[in-house]
């Protein structure tokens, strides 16, 4: 395909002697197409060039040498450069792309690289809280989209599995184990037991010596500690599983923080070496004032046993080792954001240079959900299966109103439950905190992944009442010359490019906007031109393109985490 923008850039770049990648950066999709279909702002050169931004645009304007074949027309607006495409030129090379590219967008940009995505995280025998759907879903998404633009992707599912909580975990369960039943709802009661234990330990220092004596016990593979341990975890998985399994989301390993329990001494010992470790008050820590970060990061408390941080910085050397990483990403709270500052700065003793600048806190706001006068029976679950089933239950009866003779409902509304909660969590910028509220996420016609569902269906219901859906080479482009049409094949174009913009920033967001606005454009088409009806060749080229927008948004939604149902 002609790349329209770095064509744009390189015929700049001649003309100024601007390196053409910069060029690229600044080139704008103009929103309104009376100002061209791409547009080059020369404000940002106005500093350098010690000129005004409307001379410098007059001035590339004389000198810029262009294919006509290509740009139609260049035009100065303001200190804007505006360029307009040759239409049919253009269409012709989004349609040919997309036929020869089945998997249209995906690319080998990153080929050679290695990305890991740690997300999700949750923690044995405690509650999947809806927090841990936000890093799930925004981790899932960019691990799909890394891996789509051909990076090696590696999807880390950082399970908090060890601690000193272990240790007391075993003692409440020696106590009560008896009285609970853990082969229904086990992380509710098991947190119940954990809650119990504290308050004890709080009042009594014996049992707290026991449950130390626990943790010394695990650590040293003590037999009843950790069959115990597993058990705890084997039943947290249970559940958490099913929630992956809900959402469709899959992880290639769940190395979690038990899995560096023997790895962490040699976090001490080198950095021991590097002599960076003091002692305050007993602890080993690590002091960080000289990159400004007044607060130490503890690796070794007081009684010589490791902890969270220590467990991180194990996991770093040995992701170093293991798999070469370009990028580690860690899509955490942001509620960690000094705590990932803290061992990202400790980690420049312990790997080299390279893995350091790869590391990246990916850190995303609170979830609320809707409290007081908006609450309803939805509103108060905090179990995350809970809620998931509850939106896919209320998608039911959405469907069943819209279409009662639908077959496979509950196929439909498990796609059309997840697709809500999928899209309303990523649609927020990662950063943000956001609320979820399930009539929102549900409404068909707002911005939603329902909305964007129901625009798919739309375009296979309409390829279904044809009975031979024409080919790129039958189809006569001169026919999808409409602003409705040109505008879609725009968003098309700009496919990848909104891919790669989300790994630039680490924010599914932009391909959850990206979205909607096809949907929007599809919906325009829709209203404004009729496709079924028409001269043959006109309907064939409407038909064509409407297949384009389905594939396109079934692609995209994948890529976000959403299932497109065929009929809803
Ligand atoms: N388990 C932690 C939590 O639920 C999150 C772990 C984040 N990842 C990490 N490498 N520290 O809060």
């Amino acid at each position: 395909m002609i790349q329209f923008k770095q064509y744009i850039a390189e015929a700049i770049s001649k003309a100024t002697e601007i390196k053409k990648e910069e060029l690229e950066g600044y080139i704008e999709v103009p929103k309104d197409d009376n100002n061209g279909d791409f547009a080059f702002p020369c404000f940002k050169l106005a500093k350098t060039m010690k000129k005004a931004p409307q001379i410098i645009a007059e001035e590339i304007k004389l000198k810029i040498e262009i294919d006509t074949n290509i740009v139609d027309k260049i035009e100065v607006l303001g200190g804007y450069i505006n360029f307009y495409i040759n239409k049919i030129l253009f269409v012709k090379e989004v349609l040919k792309e997309l036929s020869i590219k089945q998997e249209y967008g995906k690319s080998e940009l990153g080929k050679g690289k290695n990305i890991i995505v740690e997300y999700s995280a949750p923690n044995i025998a405690k509650p999947f809280h809806i927090g841990h759907l936000r890093t799930t879903l925004i981790g899932n998404s960019l691990y799909r989209i890394y891996k789509y633009l051909g990076y090696n992707t590696i999807g880390i599912n950082h399970l908090g599995d060890y601690g000193t909580q272990f240790g007391k975990m075993i003692e409440a369960y020696k106590m009560w184990g008896n009285e609970y039943d853990l082969t229904t709802d086990p992380i509710n009661k098991l947190m119940d037991m954990y809650v119990r234990i504290n308050e004890l330990c709080k009042k009594e220092e014996k049992v707290l010596e026991k449950c130390r004596e626990n943790f010394r016990l695990l650590e040293s593979k003590d037999k009843y500690c950790v069959d115990l341990w597993n058990k705890f975890k084997d039943l947290s998985m249970a559940e958490f599983n099913k929630i992956y399994d809900i959402l469709n989301v899959k992880f290639d390993s769940y190395k979690g923080e038990s899995f560096y329990a023997d790895k962490m001494d040699e976090v001490i010992k080198k950095l021991d070496e590097k002599g960076v470790l003091t002692e305050s008050e007993g602890a080993k820590i690590v002091d960080l004032t000289d990159v400004g970060i007044k607060t130490p990061c503890i690796v070794q408390k007081a009684n010589g046993s490791s902890i969270y941080a220590t467990r991180d910085l194990a996991a770093i050397m040995y992701r170093a080792k293991t798999y070469d990483f370009d990028k580690c990403l860690y899509v955490v709270a942001y509620e960690q954001n000094l705590y990932f500052k803290q061992i990202f700065a400790v980690a420049r003793y312990l790997v080299d240079e390279k893995y350091v600048k790869g590391l990246e806190h990916v850190s995303y706001g609170m979830v609320n959900l809707p409290t007081g006068k908006m609450s309803t029976r939805l509103g108060n679950v905090v179990k995350i299966e809970d809620l998931i089933k509850g939106t896919i239950e209320k998608a039911e009866e959405i469907i069943i109103q819209k279409n009662p003779n639908l077959e496979n409902k509950e196929e439909v509304a498990k796609k059309v439950g997840v697709g809500a909660i999928v899209y309303n969590t990523l649609s927020t910028a990662t950063i943000k905190d956001q609320i979820f509220d399930w009539e929102t996420a549900l409404n068909f016609q707002g911005e939603t992944g329902p909305y964007i569902q129901y625009t798919y269906v739309r375009t296979q219901s309409i390829l279904e009442k044809i009975s031979e859906i024409p080919e790129f080479k039958d189809i006569n482009i001169q026919k999808l010359n409409d602003k409705y049409s040109i505008n879609i094949l725009k968003l098309i174009y700009d496919f990848e490019d909104t891919l790669v913009q989300v790994t630039k920033k680490e924010e599914p967001s932009i391909l959850a906007r990206y979205l909607i606005d096809l949907s929007k454009a599809f919906s325009n088409f829709y209203n404004e031109n009729k496709i079924i009806g028409e001269e043959k060749e006109l309907q064939d080229a409407r038909i064509y393109l409407t297949k384009c927008v389905g594939r396109v948004l079934k692609i995209g939604a994948y890529l976000l985490g959403m299932e497109m149902p065929n009929k809803m």
